[in-house]
């Protein structure tokens, strides 16, 4: 059965606000081979994954194991072989973070709103709003050459959440940026979405990452992947690395991922 169903967009006041659920069940993909003597690859067989409205869901597994496949999956960007991918309307935060380098922070944060028919001053009212949130007040006008690493990530994380979607698909946001300044992201997305709750499917290869900012940890297989474990992470926010039952979840994943 190939089947999609979305959820009716939102009506524009309420654009933003929304929690919305994402369930995948028993899903497989295959990529057809880019040319001769070259195998189609399955890259996730037997993925069943939900996140209920509110829910920040992380997934962590090898490296082409089909997680960004996951999550194109959930955004609509790519369609299922077989199984059903339901899901309300979802923004991928893709992998690098794709600002457009001749546009500045806010034009590049407004850019979704623009799209989306927005007079440019008040979409730019907005974005500037949301940066400031995120402690980019004064940077409105910079560009990404001129912003750090993780002042980048933050105006593509402000351009996701602009999308007014109710779903965030987060594909190794903070990867590409050293030891501290990712513990400092991971620690603000945590706040972030404290202050503006989304349904959330972040993907990660750091488990310490997961463990920190999630509800629920997925362990998936390598290739074609499948969800092998699911822990429940119920320690209270704000989460220190340190308490001893996040470090406990965190010996359990590892064991999983090398299972
Ligand atoms: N558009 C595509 N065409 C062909 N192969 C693809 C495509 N997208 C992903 N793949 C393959 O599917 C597998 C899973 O990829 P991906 O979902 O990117 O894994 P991950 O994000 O876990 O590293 C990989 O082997 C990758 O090469
Ligand atoms: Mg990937």
């Amino acid at each position: 059965m190939l089947t999609r169903t979305r959820a009716p967009e939102e009506a524009p006041a309420e654009r933003g606000t929304g929690l919305g659920a994402v369930r995948l069940r028993e899903v497989a993909k295959t990529f057809a081979a880019p040319r001769r003597g070259v195998e189609p690859v399955t890259a996730v067989r037997e993925l069943s994954v939900t996140a209920g409205p509110g829910e920040i869901v992380a997934v962590v597994g090898p490296s082409g194991c089909g997680k960004t496949t996951l999550l194109e999956l959930v955004c609509g960007l790519t369609a299922p072989d077989s199984g059903t991918v339901d899901a309300a309307p979802a923004a991928l935060m893709a992998q690098r973070d794709l600002l457009l380098p001749w546009r500045s922070a806010v034009d590049n944060a407004a850019l979704a709103l623009i799209v989306a028919g927005v007079p440019r001053g008040a979409a730019r009212e907005q974005a500037a709003a949301l940066l400031r949130d995120f402690g980019l007040a004064g940077f409105e006008r910079a560009r990404p050459a001129e912003l750090s690493g993780g002042m980048r990530q933050r105006v593509a994380f402000a351009r996701t959440l602009l999308s007014g979607r109710t779903v965030l698909c987060l594909d190794e946001p903070f990867a590409a940026l050293d030891a501290l300044t990712r513990q400092e992201m991971q620690d603000w997305l945590a706040g972030a979405l404290l202050a503006q709750p989304r349904t959330v499917v972040l993907v990660t290869h750091d488990v310490e990452e997961a463990i920190v900012l999630a509800d629920r940890v997925l362990v998936m297989s390598p290739r074609p992947g499948r969800v092998v474990a699911a822990l429940d992470v119920t320690a209270q926010r704000p989460r220190a690395r340190t308490d001893p039952s996040l470090v406990a979840l965190r010996q359990r994943a590892l064991k999983e991922l090398s299972a």
